[in-house]
């Protein structure tokens, strides 16, 4: 059993001077208390009371090459020395840049920003100022940032008797204005009738349709056979856009983003995480017809965009990522398959209902009788969180750090070594919660 004297020592030392002793309320709910770290390399994570921990959080994600990759310090350190930020341009941008176009499929010009919050909200101006529209139809249990108009309908109560219509938004938080209902549609996710239905009504009001390709924070839900191309269609057919949220799946999900992988090509994306391993950078990427607005009459600024660092630091881990047609990636599929798979064969042998689900580089695992989770209503209704969550603290204490909702991201630096070891951590934690 771990030691956690020190970080409840700086826990309680941090509550005096900010709100919950954390900055981020996600980092709340973490497993066994809000932790403090000093140190991480590789796949590893370290805290201040010196438990080492193999690491599936990676930063909530951004961390696709390993904490501390030498080669993205490297780059981050050489330019930093030159300038920090210039409120100008620098030649850094421009590779970035060439880089997305030259790897995202609908990414014909680019705009960059901080943070995914941030750029998912030049996302839906652009959409808005190019259709003249303003209702955004959105899904069930997504997550687009915390900003007051995107935080909604993210975890809104349901029960197997909630009609599959469309639902009044539900605001996630105190403090969020009540008009942001009017301009959003919610919908169950995966479930093209509901869409076709809503279309087929108000298709002429739609600015845009918002979607993660693979939905990842709930569960790691892959689209239905055809639920992304008939978005697609539907779109193309009422003269909205199709506007797909990779701040997860983007690099994650492949050298492509999850609209390589499924091969449905949306008008605009963004991207944040994983691009910039684990320095502060967001991408908004789209086609030219429309991302070309930005520099006509639709505005998006920000003292910090495109900032040395991020700017470095993005460069060198695109350039890792694309080394020989992108390699890495065939890599983190198979150690993220054995995982998978391991898991899945140690709770047969033991009896337990547990789905392993999504892809190799971000899959879900819950407790549930179900074969397939296929929207949040699924998760919601059918997964005993409560038995994760002792679990999550159950693998904390064999020194293995997961995300409390269910998701696993792995990274280039995981060996098979890790994941044995992990293995061996999670047929401990499954008896201990059995
Ligand atoms: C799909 C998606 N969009 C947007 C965001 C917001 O990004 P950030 O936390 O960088 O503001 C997140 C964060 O997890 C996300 O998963």
């Amino acid at each position: 059993m771990p030691d956690w004297k020190r970080s409840q020592e700086l826990l309680d030392r941090s509550k005096q001077t900010m709100a919950g002793g954390v900055s981020s309320n996600v980092r709340l709910q973490s497993q066994p208390f809000p932790l403090f770290f000093e140190r991480a390399e590789g796949a590893m994570i370290y805290d201040v009371d010196g438990n080492a921990y193999i690491d599936y959080v990676l930063g909530q994600g951004p961390m696709l090459l390993g904490h501390s990759h030498p080669a993205v310090l490297d780059a981050v350190n050489a330019a930093m020395r030159q300038g920090q930020l210039y409120a100008g341009q620098h030649p850094l941008e421009i590779e970035v840049a060439e880089a997305l176009v030259r790897l995202v499929p609908c990414a014909e010009l680019c705009r960059f920003g901080l943070s995914g919050s941030e750029i998912v909200q030049a996302a839906m101006r652009l959409a808005r100022a190019v259709t003249g529209r303003v209702k955004i139809l959105r899904f069930e249990g997504h997550y687009h940032g915390w900003f007051d108009n995107v935080l909604i309908s993210l975890a809104p109560p349901v029960d197997a008797s909630t009609p599959r219509t469309p639902s009044r938004p539900h605001l996630m938080s105190k403090g969020q204005v009540e008009s942001v209902r009017d301009e959003f549609i919610v919908l169950p996710w995966n479930d093209l009738a509901a869409v076709e239905a809503l279309f087929a009504e108000q298709g002429s009001e739609i600015a845009a349709v918002m979607t993660e390709g693979m939905m990842c924070n709930t569960g790691a839900i892959p689209p239905q056979p055809g639920f992304l191309e008939g978005l697609r269609r539907l779109c193309d057919q009422s003269g909205a856009l199709l506007f797909m949220d990779e701040v997860i799946t983007g690099f994650r999900l492949g050298l492509h983003g999850a609209q390589g992988r499924f091969g449905v090509i949306p008008d605009l994306a963004t991207f944040a995480k994983a691009m910039a391993g684990g320095f502060a950078n967001a991408a908004l990427v789209g086609k030219r017809e429309y991302m070309a607005r930005f520099a006509a009459d639709v505005n998006h600024s920000g003292t910090f965009n495109s900032n040395v660092i991020s700017m470095a630091a993005s460069a060198a881990a695109l350039k890792e990522l694309e080394r020989d047609n992108g390699v890495i990636y065939s890599d983190l599929e198979r150690v993220g398959a054995d995982l998978m798979g391991g898991i899945q064969e140690i709770a047969g042998r033991l009896g337990m209902s547990v789905l392993v689900q999504g892809f190799p580089t971000a899959f879900h695992m819950s407790f549930t009788e179900l074969d397939q989770i296929r929207d949040y209503r699924d998760y919601a209704i059918h997964c005993d969180k409560a038995r994760y969550d002792h679990f999550t603290l159950e693998m904390m204490k064999r020194g293995v750090r997961l995300i409390g909702r269910g998701i696993w991201y792995i990274s280039a630096a995981h060996t098979a070594d890790h994941i044995a070891r992990t293995l061996s951590a999670v047929e401990g934690s499954l008896r201990a919660v059995a």
